[in-house]
């Protein structure tokens, strides 16, 4: 796995995403309760963008069809049991955002 440099701090509102694409795999990056999370971008139900979806604590709401997922786990929260984004590992260097892809 490699760090990459994917935003900066401050780009990104509490309780909000941005999409991203790293190796051409499209990544939501979204910060909530004062952290960072990174998750496959894709809901898995029809592909919608999870990036702009509603946060609450640790949860995003997809914007297509409410589908609901952890952002720390990146397990569906409704539904199909089992069913799972990846998530990938965030740090923050000084006012730099990386991910372990
Ligand atoms: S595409 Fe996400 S719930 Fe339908």
């Amino acid at each position: 796995m490699t760090w990459v440099k994917v935003a900066h701090i401050g780009e990104i509102n509490e309780k909000s995403g941005k999409e991203i694409i790293v190796n051409n795999t499209r990544i939501a990056l979204f910060h909530a309760n004062g952290k960072y999370y990174a998750t496959d971008a894709l809901c898995r139900h029809q592909d919608g963008s999870l990036a702009p979806g509603k946060i609450d604590g640790e949860v995003v709401e997809c914007p297509l069809h409410s589908w609901h997922y952890n952002i720390s786990t990146g397990e569906l929260l409704d539904y199909l049991a089992g069913v799972k984004l990846l998530t990938y590992k965030v740090d923050i260097k000084g006012n730099d955002i990386y991910l372990d892809v």
